[in-house]
């Protein structure tokens, strides 16, 4: 798929295969808008606007967000490569406190966290301006990571461990943080993401988007506005949003932000089913009559048994919804093939973790 999708990475986000499947099979109006109320990194959002519709993405998490809205205008490269030159990034000083120096020391060489802390403010100070954004979006994703691509002495890419975590391991390996310098690498990034031609028609079909931060089961959006759903809601407790992405809400400065975020986190199966249901009812709501939602899921286990989340789901339909009723159509799974990130996840196949993609499709009518 387009390499625009591997910008960044992010935790429990589905292949961009998945909602192209599903736009490919479902949508063929023109000014259709397909929704993903649980957007993350913005997967949904992205490949329906390569493939020429417009989108909505909504995530309670700021970080999701901003990866959603900084791809709402993809530039140049030529613009990208010009905005990125502008940039003063001097790296001996920067507003950087003393405490966040303290957290940031044992991923980055001093010269290198003036750098990042620089290219923080700018973008902060900056928010409507689309190439930075997209220059900001880039960086947080080469924060941290194991090659030399990456801002960080070697560490882990996808979470960000903690400082201490880390300080043991840098001294586990005999590391010490290298100079590395923030620009070269954002470029080299750029390039690659940029390497494929984008479809003429992506800014066009962007330029409709919206972004919102709703709850998923109380939306902003119009009764029957929505052709297409399709979207992973957060599995049983199987993810720390807050604790994994520590670093990248201090680069985005909404750190603060993420301690009262009410995501949904539940430990029992009954939970999840009752916080399900008040999101099928208000998914069922916003599509218009004939309009799908495809719920991707996967296996848990739970009290010791196998769970199939989609048949959960699947044993609460038909329900009645504002302007009609919502209904089971069809169970589609895609058997994965084992990753090499499953791999270091320590998930062996279909035996722990999730390893398949189970949808349950659902219509209104
Ligand atoms: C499994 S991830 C979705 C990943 C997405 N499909 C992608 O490809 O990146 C679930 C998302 O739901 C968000 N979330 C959790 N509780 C939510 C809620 N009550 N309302 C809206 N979003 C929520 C989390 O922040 C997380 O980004």
């Amino acid at each position: 798929m387009h390499p625009i999708h591997y910008t960044v990475s992010y935790r429990a986000s589905f292949k961009p295969e998945l909602p192209d499947f599903f736009i490919q099979k479902f949508v063929n109006r023109k000014n259709a808008m397909i929704l993903d109320p649980f957007g993350g990194r913005g997967t949904t959002a992205i490949q329906s606007n390569l493939n020429g519709f417009g989108a909505v993405h909504n995530d309670l998490s700021p970080i999701a967000g901003f990866l959603g809205r900084a791809r709402r205008r993809i530039p140049e490269l030529a613009e990208l490569k010009a905005r990125l030159e502008t940039l003063e990034l001097d790296s001996r000083k920067s507003s950087i406190g003393a405490e966040e120096f303290r957290r940031l020391e044992p991923f980055f060489h001093e010269r290198t966290i003036h750098e990042i802390q620089n290219l923080k403010q700018m973008h902060l100070e900056n928010a409507d301006d689309t190439a930075l954004s997209y220059i900001a979006l880039t960086a947080l994703s080469r924060l941290h990571g194991h090659s030399d691509g990456f801002f960080s002495v070697y560490s882990f890419p996808q979470i960000s461990i903690m400082p201490d975590a880390q300080r043991r391991n840098n001294a586990k390996r005999g590391l010490v943080p290298v100079y590395k310098e923030v620009k070269e690498r954002i470029w080299k990034k750029m390039k690659r993401d940029l390497s494929q031609p984008l479809n003429n028609d992506f800014n066009r079909a962007a330029s409709r988007n919206r972004y919102l931060a709703c709850d998923a089961r109380s939306l902003d959006l119009d009764t029957g506005s929505i052709d297409l759903i399709v979207t992973s809601p957060p599995f049983l407790d199987k993810v720390d949003y807050k604790k994994d992405n520590w670093m990248r809400a201090w680069f985005l400065g909404v750190e603060d932000q993420m301690d009262d975020l009410p995501l949904a986190i539940f430990a029992r199966l009954e939970q999840w089913k009752q916080f399900m249901k008040e999101a099928m009812i208000e998914f069922g709501r916003v599509l218009r009559p004939g309009g799908h939602a495809v719920i991707e899921v996967g296996e848990v286990v739970s009290s010791g048994e196998m769970v199939f989340l989609e048949r959960e789901l699947a044993s609460m339909l038909p329900l009645q919804v504002e302007g009609g009723h919502i209904r089971a159509v069809e169970i589609c799974i895609n058997q994965q093939e084992f990753t090499k990130l499953a791999n270091c996840w320590k998930v062996t196949n279909n035996s722990r973790g999730t390893n398949t993609n189970r949808c349950l499709v659902f219509q209104k009518s």
